[in-house]
């Protein structure tokens, strides 16, 4: 494993994630997967008032994909659907103090599936 390519917070976050796990009763669920490495992850989330009160995630990926989702779920927690839903891949690699140009894709996988569970957040309380 060659650490070096890794900014300090990429390896804190992948170190200790924060908000891992599955949810029960999410009010939103999204999945991504990424078709260049195959690795996945799966974001729940519970709103309260138009607000992100809970969000976790579930990952198979690696280290980078680990750090992003773990740092997504930090970035959209309190704030709103709106909000929330345009925290980008830049975002994301910008949190982490960057990601190596080789693993930039790893941080499409926390924006994407973040946009799913509010789509499918919206999607459930349509009618
Ligand atoms: Fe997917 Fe690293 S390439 S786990
Ligand atoms: Fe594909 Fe990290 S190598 S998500």
């Amino acid at each position: 494993m060659n650490w070096d390519m890794y900014t300090d917070k990429v390896i804190e976050h992948f170190m200790s994630p924060r908000n891992v796990g599955s949810m029960v009763e999410p009010d939103g669920e999204g999945h991504f997967g990424e078709p260049e490495c195959g690795d996945s992850l799966t974001i729940y989330i519970k709103v309260k008032d138009n607000i992100i009160a809970e969000i976790s995630f579930l990952v198979f990926g690696c280290v980078a994909a680990v750090a992003s989702s773990s740092i997504t779920t930090e970035l959209a927690k309190g704030k709103t659907l709106e909000e929330a839903f345009k925290i980008t891949d830049n975002d994301i690699s910008n949190a982490l103090d960057g990601l190596p140009e080789s693993k930039m894709h790893c941080s499409v996988l926390g924006a994407s599936a973040l946009k799913n569970a509010i789509m499918n957040y919206y999607e459930r309380n349509n009618d």
